[in-house]
């Protein structure tokens, strides 16, 4: 697949196989994440894999959902505030520098055959307490992943997008 075939491959998937995940498979997403770009290249993140059972279950008290307890694997994307890129007028970039990497993660799950979402409406405080992470990381989003149920899955390549002609101009 380019490029635009592998961005348009990606969809929220929102039921996924039993089958998990080998360990080369996440380091190769990883290594996508690595090579993303950040503001002054300071790299301000931190990911939390996440595939026992124990461990699953303290991701799942702060997204109760049917649909996510499917997933073999939950990857926690977390900004570190101290590492991250404040603007002179103190806008913090950690949001975007976070969603660049977490990009860079979903194209390459999805250039692999593997399926995602991007879930951020978690109860942040529960997933805080529950993985006792330090007040300087931020969990800006959980990717659930793993291979796509086809039958049970009818969300899969729906692109409602708008067209070319609302989303640019030429000046
Ligand atoms: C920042 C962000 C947060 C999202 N949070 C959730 C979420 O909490 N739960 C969920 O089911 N989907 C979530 N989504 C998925 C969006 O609903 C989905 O990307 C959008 O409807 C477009 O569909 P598609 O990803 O299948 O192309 C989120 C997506 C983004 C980019």
């Amino acid at each position: 697949m380019n490029f635009l075939e592998i961005a348009k491959a990606r969809y929220s998937c929102r039921s996924f196989k039993p089958d998990t995940i080998g360990s080369s498979t996440i380091e190769l997403l990883f290594e996508a994440v690595r090579v993303a770009p950040s503001a002054v290249n300071y790299q301000p993140w931190h990911f939390i894999v996440v595939a026992t059972p124990e461990n699953k279950s303290k991701i799942l008290e702060a997204y109760p959902r049917e649909w996510f307890k499917t997933a073999p694997v939950y990857i926690v994307a977390c900004g570190d505030k101290t590492k991250s890129w404040k603007r002179g007028d103190g806008k913090d970039y950690i949001d975007v520098d976070l969603s660049i990497a977490i990009d860079h993660l979903t194209m390459q799950a999805t250039e692999l055959g593997l399926a995602t979402c991007w879930v951020c409406n978690f109860n942040a405080q529960i997933l805080r307490n529950n993985l006792q992470l330090p007040d300087i990381l931020e969990p800006v989003a959980i990717i659930p992943i793993g291979y796509h149920n086809d039958e049970a899955d009818t969300n899969r390549h729906i692109l409602k997008r708008k067209p070319l002609n609302e989303i640019f101009s030429w000046k």
